[in-house]
C-alpha cells in the first residue's frame, strides 16, 4: 500500500537518462520509441566527454554529481546510457542512491548472447569499458563464449565532432576491426553509447555475417520492465515532455544533437555540476 501511494504520486515524474555526450541520444531515442507518454531529462557531461580514457574515480565523480541533479529533478528512475559508466559506477550509484538504476551493459550482454551462434563475440568499447571486462564477466554469467575486445578510443571524438561516415571515418573503422576480423566472430557488440553512430561504416567494413548488437533498445526494454514492476508508468499523454541539460555550451549540442536526435531539440540549457 505504502509503494503503491508512493507510485500515484511518481507515475508522471521524468526519466533521467545521462551520457558524457551525444552517445546516450541513441539509447533516450529507443526509450522514447517504446515508452513515448514517459517524461525525460537527458543530462550530457558534455564538459567531461570523453568519459572512456578517464580513471574509474573521476568517472565515478561525474556520474555521482549528474545522478544527485537528476534526483534534485525528481525522477523515478536513472539510466546510465553510457557503458563507462555503467562499468565505473553502476554498483556505487546503486548503493548511494535510492530510485532504481539501470545500466547499458547487462542488457546488451544479453543481446549479444542472444544473437550469437557460434559464441564467438567481439566488444568494442573505450578504454575504460574494455579494461572493466565488464562484457567478458556479464556475457560469461549467461552463457560460455569467446569475448574478443578492441579499444577505439578515437570514435567518440569523431561521433562528437559530428563526424559519422567518409574516408577518414573509414579509414579508422578499418584499423580498429582488423584484428576482430581475424577471430571469426559472428556477432559485434557496440559497447559504448556514441557507436551506433558510426554502423554505416561498421556494416560496410564488416560485411553481412556479422550481426551488429546495440544495446539501446535492450536498455529501453528493461526500463520497461522496472516500471512496470514498480508500477511507475505515466500515465498522461498531454505531460510528455524531453528537456536536456549539458554541462558545456548548448548550441553545440543542439546543432549535432539534433542530427542524432532526429527531433528538434526545444529545452536545452547549460547546466554546472561542478
Ligand atoms: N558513450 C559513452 C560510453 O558508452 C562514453 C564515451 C566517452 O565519453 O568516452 O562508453
Amino acid at each position: 500500500m505504502k509503494g503503491k501511494q508512493k507510485n500515484k504520486i511518481m507515475n508522471n515524474s521524468p526519466i533521467g537518462i545521462f551520457d558524457s555526450g551525444f552517445g546516450g541520444l541513441t539509447v533516450l531515442s529507443a526509450i522514447n520509441k517504446m515508452l513515448p507518454l514517459e517524461n525525460i531529462i537527458y543530462f550530457g557531461d558534455t564538459a567531461h566527454v570523453p568519459y572512456g580514457t578517464k580513471s574509474k574515480n573521476t568517472v565515478i565523480k561525474f556520474s555521482k554529481m549528474i545522478t544527485s541533479f537528476l534526483i534534485k529533478q525528481e525522477v523515478k528512475l536513472v539510466v546510465i546510457a553510457c557503458n563507462t559508466a555503467s562499468a565505473f559506477a553502476l554498483p556505487v550509484l546503486r548503493e548511494t542512491f535510492k530510485v532504481p538504476i539501470i545500466g547499458v551493459i547487462s542488457p546488451g550482454a544479453k543481446a549479444a548472447v542472444s544473437a550469437s551462434k557460434n559464441k564467438k563475440i567481439g566488444i568494442i568499447g573505450t578504454e575504460g569499458t574494455v579494461n572493466s571486462k565488464s562484457y567478458f564477466k556479464e556475457i560469461n554469467k549467461i552463457s560460455k563464449a569467446d569475448v574478443y575486445q578492441q579499444a577505439c578510443p578515437l570514435f567518440v571524438p569523431l561521433v562528437e565532432e559530428g563526424w559519422t561516415s567518409g574516408e577518414i571515418v573509414d579509414n579508422v573503422v578499418k584499423k580498429y576491426m582488423k584484428p576482430l576480423l581475424n577471430k571469426n566472430i559472428d556477432t559485434l557488440v557496440l559497447g559504448c553509447t556514441h557507436y551506433p553512430l558510426l554502423s554505416k561504416s561498421l556494416k560496410k567494413n564488416l560485411g553481412t555475417n556479422i550481426t551488429l548488437v546495440d544495446s539501446a533498445k535492450a536498455t529501453a526494454q528493461e526500463v520497461k520492465s522496472v516500471l512496470k514492476q514498480e508500477f511507475l508508468f505515466a500515465n498522461k499523454k498531454r505531460n510528455m515532455k524531453i528537456k536536456f541539460y549539458v554541462s558545456d555550451s548548448s548550441e553545440k549540442f543542439r546543432i549535432i544533437g539534433r542530427r542524432f536526435f532526429g527531433k528538434k531539440m526545444s529545452y536545452i540549457k547549460k547546466m554546472e555540476i561542478d
